[in-house]
C-alpha cells in the first residue's frame, strides 16, 4: 500500500470518492487503452475484492466483455468458493462467444473451483418462441438463481463502441446516437446524466434488480472510458469501482 501511495494511486482514489457516489474505488497503475496487461491488474484487484466480499454460499453474477474475461483469467482457486455459484448476469446481448457472459462465467467458476449454471437462450427469437423458452422449467430455475445474486460483477463500455461491437441494427443505432448515449452496462445504454436511453431486451438481471444486490463491482478502465464510467456511476447505487490510472486521471479532471 505504501507503493500505491507513492505512485499517487491512493490520492486518485480519494479524489474519485469525493467526486463520485461510489462505495469504494480501487485504482491500478497504467492505462488499459495503452497497455493490455493493465486489464489483468484490474482483474487481480477485482478477484481480491470478490474474496473479501464472499459470505459462503454466494451467487455471483457476471457480465461479458474483455475486462471481465481478464477478471476470469486472474481468478484463483480458494476453499471459500466451495459453495459459490457463478451465473451469467443476463442473456444474449449480441456479443461474440469469447465476450459472452456464459463463456466468462464458466471460465471464472472453473478457475475458482466453484460451481456454475449457464443460461441457454438464443439472441434472435420471435417474441412467441422467446416466451415459451423462458417458461421452460430448466431455464426458469437458472433465472431465479440469477435474480437472487448476492454479488454482481460487470463491465462498463463506451456506448458507441459497444453498439458497434454488438452489430446493433440501424434503427436502434439511430436511437442510441440521437439520445446521445455515452455509456453501456449489461445491455443498458445511458446518456451523460446517467438516464437510460435504450436497452437490449433480454432475460436475467434488470437494472432495477442491480440496485438491490448487496455487492456490485464495476470493472472498467482506460482513458477512453472515463465519460462512460462517470455517466454510469451517476445512476448506480453504492457500487465498488475498479479502474485504472488512465481512466482515473480523466475522471478527476473531467467536468
Ligand atoms: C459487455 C457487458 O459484455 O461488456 C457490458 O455486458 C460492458 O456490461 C461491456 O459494458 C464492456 O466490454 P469491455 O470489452 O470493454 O470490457
Amino acid at each position: 500500500d505504501m507503493m500505491r501511495e507513492v505512485l499517487g494511486l491512493k490520492e486518485l482514489e480519494r479524489k474519485i470518492k469525493k467526486k463520485l457516489p461510489v462505495e469504494d474505488v480501487i485504482v491500478v497503475a497504467g492505462d488499459s487503452d495503452q497497455s493490455p496487461w493493465v486489464k489483468r491488474e484490474m482483474g487481480r484487484a477485482c478477484v481480491s475484492r470478490i474474496k473479501h466480499s464472499l459470505k459462503g454460499n454466494d451467487i455471483v453474477a457476471v457480465t461479458g466483455g474483455t475486462t471481465l474475461a481478464a477478471v476470469a483469467e486472474m481468478m484463483t482457486p480458494d476453499l471459500k468458493y466451495r459453495d459459490v455459484l457463478f451465473v451469467p448476469a443476463r442473456g444474449g446481448l449480441g456479443e461474440d462467444v469469447t465476450n459472452q457472459a456464459n463463456t466468462i462465467c464458466a471460465r471464472m467458476a472453473e478457475k475458482a473451483m466453484g460451481h456454475y449454471r449457464l443460461l441457454h437462450v438464443p439472441d434472435q427469437l420471435s417474441a412467441e418462441t422467446y416466451q415459451s423458452i423462458i417458461e421452460e422449467p430448466a431455464i426458469r430455475e437458472v433465472l431465479e438463481l440469477i435474480k437472487s445474486s448476492t454479488i454482481v460483477i460487470h463491465g462498463i463500455g463506451d456506448a458507441k463502441t459497444m453498439a458497434e461491437r454488438r452489430k446493433t441494427p440501424p434503427e436502434e443505432m439511430k436511437k442510441i446516437e440521437q439520445n446521445e448515449a455515452v455509456a453501456e452496462a449489461f445491455g443498458y445504454y445511458f446518456n451523460q446524466h446517467g438516464d437510460v436511453v435504450h436497452k437490449v431486451n433480454t432475460v436475467g438481471i434488470q437494472l432495477e434488480d442491480v440496485r438491490h444486490v448487496p455487492c456490485v463491482i464495476a470493472v472498467a478502465g482506460g482513458a477512453s472510458k472515463a465519460k462512460a464510467i462517470q455517466a454510469y456511476i451517476k445512476q448506480a447505487n453504492q457500487c465498488i469501482l475498479i479502474t485504472d490510472e488512465g481512466a482515473a486521471k480523466q475522471l478527476v479532471r473531467d467536468d
